[in-house]
């Protein structure tokens, strides 16, 4: 029998590299906020998806006002977030039954594509585990900082770039395998959801992922987004 599909939309950071008012999940871009337009990335795509979106519990009131004045016409569980994303996601996965398939989506990617989504859930008929990545273009460096502050050599050699890549999001899994790795204690290293299932022993497979799927983090990511936008 096929899985059905579930989306949780991680939206509880503080988000202060935006330097915004509100949250950044919230700010307009084109016209809608960017958490709106990351929902219907994936609606668009698939329109039976169930939606779990996790934010922190002093915003849940302005999220529900937003979704009254731009409706999403689709149910959505709404829970609040935790301490770090690990823990964000742990209290969204109460939410989702075994038997499924689950995308994990940074609310603030917007511009994830319908095709990504749609190729992403067809994959996971075959996988335990599925992750978009992209190489990395920049040459890397090792450092740290000094007790001035100063960045500094570490003296650790550089990491090959050529084996290195970006994690992006939606990853996606079993939910019923998810579910069991985020019973692990949390671990600062737990910085997506593909850390915690390889942690616990789930194998991963890895599909190219979009240069344009990027995660708005700074005032200049608002502005090359809205470009893209344009670009459709
Ligand atoms: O930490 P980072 O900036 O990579 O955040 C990735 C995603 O995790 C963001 O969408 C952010 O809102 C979410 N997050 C969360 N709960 C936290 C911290 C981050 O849902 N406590």
């Amino acid at each position: 029998m096929e899985r059905k599909k579930y989306v949780i939309f991680t939206a509880a950071g503080s988000g202060t590299r935006m330097k915004a008012s509100e949250p950044k999940q919230f700010l307009l871009l084109d016209g809608l906020p960017v958490l709106h337009r990351s929902i219907f990335a994936f609606l668009d795509a698939c329109p039976d998806v169930k939606v779990v979106t996790v934010l922190p519990k002093e915003h849940i009131a302005r999220w529900e006002e937003l979704c009254l004045k731009y409706p999403l016409n689709v149910p959505q569980r709404i829970v609040p977030g935790g301490i770090t994303r690990f823990h964000s996601v742990k209290n969204a996965l109460a939410k989702v039954p075994d038997g499924a398939v689950v995308a994990v989506h940074d609310g603030v990617r917007p511009l994830v594509s319908a095709a990504l989504i749609r190729e992403m859930f067809a994959r996971m008929e075959t996988c335990r585990a599925l992750i978009p990545v992209l190489p990395v273009t920049d040459t890397l460096k090792s450092l740290d900082r000094g007790a001035d502050g100063a960045l500094k050599a570490s003296g650790l050699p550089d990491p090959d770039r050529a084996m290195v890549y970006g994690a992006q999001t939606p990853q996606m899994f079993l939910s019923e395998e998810l579910k069991a790795a985020y019973t692990l204690p949390y671990d600062t290293s737990y910085t997506d959801d593909a850390s915690v299932a390889a942690k616990y022993g789930i194998p991963l497979s890895f599909i190219e992922g979009e240069r344009k799927n990027i995660k708005l983090t700074t005032p200049e990511d608002m502005e090359l987004a809205g470009y893209f936008l344009n670009l459709r």
